[in-house]
């Protein structure tokens, strides 16, 4: 029995109309999430993987930004490119829920945990007040906030980070989401907190089954939590694998220096830098003719120049855009002639 995805998003090209022209931040961009799995989409700042996480949530500016004609995104039959405000209204929260970096960004600071709970359940499902309250408590249980009585009659100010951090997954993941699309949400949290919210959301993972894509440009918090890998690099995929494919034999020169890149236990000291890839992500503006990734790649040729190599599924269900892969394996390998 081959598993059917429950999100597919295809070609999905999202452009924003500036005042110097219009650019394309996502760039023909297609991947498959299966249900109960964890896919990350990694890349660094700017390759544009929260335009594709709004995009999917369609909560991009509309005076400013369009999805290409060719733009799919299947999710229970429907082209959620094509689908009015409200069927989003009840896709959002309800089927597909998001989490961001900064939960004050999310969470209002007026209101208190318990009535921001309140809300979304009142929303979307047909409880009634004790039950919406019941609820709330339970789910501030389920990720493991201690005192959850207490804390539904606190306002975000009054909580640490981490616990913040916990509060929305707990807003997210109310009315059970087939979806959570979580954007950078250890990125502003120390590094044991940040620990203690993956584990958190691999627990619940198993618990409420829900399909989670895991946005970061951290390979490190890729290899705690995902099972599969979607490389992005200047609004394009450039490769995707399963996570200990993607650990073992990186094929693009880009994944490569992400891995060099992860600090090994004991090797960073106090006060050093983060090892960085030289060089910068190329504008929208300005991208190359060739590859996108050709000013800082250590085994850039000519044709890499003159020809940006298309995304080249193999048959052990992996994909790389490289003309030069490494680590080729057991991919098949071109004819010659
Ligand atoms: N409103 C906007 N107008 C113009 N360009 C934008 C807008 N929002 C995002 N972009 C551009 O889209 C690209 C991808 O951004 P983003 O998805 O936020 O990157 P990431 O999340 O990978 O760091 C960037 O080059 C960014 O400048
Ligand atoms: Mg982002």
């Amino acid at each position: 029995m081959t598993r059917q995805p429950i999100l597919s998003v295809r070609h999905l090209s999202t452009c924003f109309r500036t005042d110097h022209g219009v650019v394309t931040a996502v760039d023909d961009v297609s991947f498959d999430l299966y249900p109960g799995e964890t896919l990350g989409i990694v890349g660094e700042s700017g390759c544009g993987k929260t335009v594709t996480s709004k995009s999917i949530m369609r909560l991009l500016p509309e005076h400013l930004s369009f999805l290409k004609p060719e733009s799919e995104i299947l999710f229970e039959g429907k082209n959620l490119a094509r689908v009015d405000e409200g069927t989003m209204r009840d896709v959002r929260g309800a089927k597909i829920a998001m989490i961001f970096q900064e939960p004050m960004t999310s969470l209002n600071p007026v209101f208190t945990v318990g009535w921001q709970l309140d809300e979304v359940l009142r929303y979307h499902t047909e409880l009634d007040r004790d039950g919406r309250r019941a609820r709330a408590i339970e789910m501030l249980r389920l990720v493991e906030i201690p005192n959850a009585d207490k804390r539904m009659g606190e306002y975000p100010h009054q909580l640490s980070g981490g616990m913040r951090q916990r509060v929305m997954i707990a807003m997210a993941l109310c009315c059970e989401p087939d979806i959570l699309i979580a954007d950078e949400p250890t990125t502003a949290l120390d590094v044991t907190i940040q620990a203690q919210i993956l584990q958190l959301m691999e627990s619940l993972k198993t618990k409420l089954d829900t399909a989670i894509m895991l946005i970061t440009h951290d390979l490190g918090v890729v290899a705690q939590v995902c099972d599969r890998v979607l490389v992005m690099y200047a609004g394009r995929a450039i490769e995707e694998a399963g996570i200990r494919e993607i650990f073992k034999r990186p094929r693009h020169p880009y994944t490569k220096a992400l891995l060099d890149s992860i600090p090994k236990a004991g090797q960073r000291r106090r006060g050093e830098r983060l090892a960085t890839i030289p060089g910068i992500v190329p504008s929208l503006f300005e991208l190359p003719v060739g590859c996108r990734f050709q000013e800082r790649c250590a085994y850039r040729e000519a044709r890499c120049d003159a020809e940006e190599p298309a995304l080249v599924p193999s048959d052990d269900g992996r994909a790389v855009r490289c003309h030069f892969p490494l680590n080729p394996g057991d991919a098949p390998q071109p004819e010659i002639s």
